[in-house]
């Protein structure tokens, strides 16, 4: 079905020439020569989209988008502006316009603009119609979307679901990592079974190797009973070792052992213990380079991931933003028992915009804060603005707010760790990855910026 559009506008010429390019373009375009008989098309034909001229007597394009708005807060409406009007554009954009163009412009101008505006309101409409009930049961389930490596990386897991070959999942933070090596837990032959994380940054090394493989009684002071290791607890099942980057070469040694020989030895014992355990492992490193500087062993790297996956980054699941904020807004009308519906426009947009460096993560964490500001059913800027990316702080242009550079340095360093902190969800070690800096640089700042 091709996309209608409403061309409205008092200039005769200028509407026949824009009617045909744009149907060009594929579009069906109707026009309307004044702002009442654009009114009464809307009233017959369900459009896509809405292009008008801004002044038009008696009705201007303002008041038809004010109109519109008051029945359809969706709708696309782009308004055609002559020079030197401005603010009267930026007035349109406030009463929910999603852009403006300054004649003379180049049809192929209006045209991109034609089809983003139309993209954003399919969007919308989408986001309108969240089936809130069918999904409430599975609100903790995952999202797989349309994104073509997210796609592929699920028909890998289902071929795999019941071999016990190793699976390095790699990803920047927050892509969902931990999230997807469940999944592949429950797809396969062992989801009957235990299904263990173990954090290998989390500990060090011979907690983490206790962990890991037990110990004996009497193994080191404090060990005052034996204790049986994750690996042999998971018998059966499956062993998650998250942020597999940063064991030590020592340790690395005793996990390929483990898994090349299928036994371990407890700290501090001599007896041989059979495990079988199929190996899930995960990293926000670039393992591939830390292989390469010698930090990872070879060997190991290639028993871990003889199928390696990389999470894209959410940026790079644009197409898929729809179905996140989808899901999380009925996850969380469930939580706190809210009932939003939709977003407006100019909550979406800033949504799409944002960089999301903390990945779902941080979208996740986002939207729970808008639900919960939201005072009806819809979430508006306003309710995202809780974020502080919506806080950019700039000096004033009148000089009042003029920094010196180390202050302004100071606070660009505040703003990014206050976002990464939030972005991390309060996670000091993850902010820090998010931030690119290490986790003690990460800490003495905290310190000295009092945060
Ligand atoms: N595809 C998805 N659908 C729904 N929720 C998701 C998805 N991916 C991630 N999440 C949610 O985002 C948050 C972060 O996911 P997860 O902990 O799996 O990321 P991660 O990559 O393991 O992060 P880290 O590197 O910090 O450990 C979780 O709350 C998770 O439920
Ligand atoms: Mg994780």
């Amino acid at each position: 079905m091709p996309e209608k559009i409403l061309l409205v506008d008092d200039e005769q010429d200028l509407l026949v020439a824009l009617k045909r390019s744009l149907a060009r373009h594929g579009y069906v375009v109707h026009t309307a020569a004044t702002g009442a008989e654009g009114w009464q098309a809307l009233a017959e034909t369900a459009y896509d989209l809405v292009i008008s001229d801004l002044a038009m007597e008696p009705m201007s394009g303002l008041e038809l988008l004010r109109q519109i708005r008051a029945i359809d807060h969706i709708l696309p409406f782009i308004i055609m502006t002559g020079a030197g009007s401005i603010e009267t554009a930026v007035e349109a954009i406030k009463l929910g316009a999603y852009h403006y163009i300054t004649k003379p412009f180049k049809t192929q101008e209006l045209a991109l603009l034609a089809s983003r505006a139309i993209e954003h309101g399919q969007l919308h409409r989408k986001l309108e119609s969240f089936n809130l009930q069918s999904q409430e049961s599975d609100s903790e389930s995952m999202v797989i979307g349309n994104n073509a490596v997210m796609q592929q990386m699920m028909a890998v897991v289902e071929k795999v679901s019941d071999s016990d070959v190793s699976i390095l999942i790699q990803g920047e933070t927050g892509t969902g990592k931990s999230l997807f090596a469940k999944r592949i837990h429950n797809a396969s032959s062992r989801s009957g079974k235990p299904f263990f994380t173990i954090d290998c940054g989390a500990l060090s090394e011979n907690l983490l190797e206790s962990e890991l493989f037990g110990h004996v009684k009497g193994a080191f002071s404090g060990a005052v009973r034996a204790k049986r290791g994750l690996l042999e607890e998971a018998q059966g099942g499956t062993i998650f070792l998250d942020e597999i980057g940063e064991l030590t070469p020592t340790t690395q040694v005793k996990l390929l052992r483990a898994i090349q020989e299928k036994e371990i030895k407890p700290v501090g014992g001599n007896i041989p213990i059979s495990v079988d355990v199929r190996f899930l492992s995960a990293t926000s490193r670039n393992l591939d380079e830390a292989v390469e500087t010698g930090e990872f062993r070879k060997d190991l790297y290639y028993r871990l991931a003889v199928i390696p996956l990389r999470l894209p980054a959410l940026r790079h699941r644009q197409e898929d933003m729809v179905l996140f904020v989808g899901h999380f807004v009925r996850k969380f009308n469930a939580r706190y028992n809210k009932s939003v519906q939709s977003l407006t426009p100019g909550a979406m947009q800033t949504l799409m915009d944002s960089p999301w460096k903390g990945n779902i993560r941080e979208l996740e964490n986002v939207i729970e804060r808008a639900v919960l500001l939201a005072e009806g059913k819809t979430i508006s800027v306003e309710d995202l603005c809780a974020h502080p990316m919506c806080f950019p702080e700039t000096p004033g242009e009148d000089g009042q707010g003029a920094v010196s550079l180390k202050q302004a340095v100071e606070k660009a360093e505040i703003n990014a760790i206050r976002q990464a902190l939030t972005a991390a969800d309060g996670n000091r070690s993850k902010a820090a990855k998010i931030l690119g800096i290490g986790r003690r640089t990460l800490y003495d700042k905290i310190d000295a910026y009092n945060l």
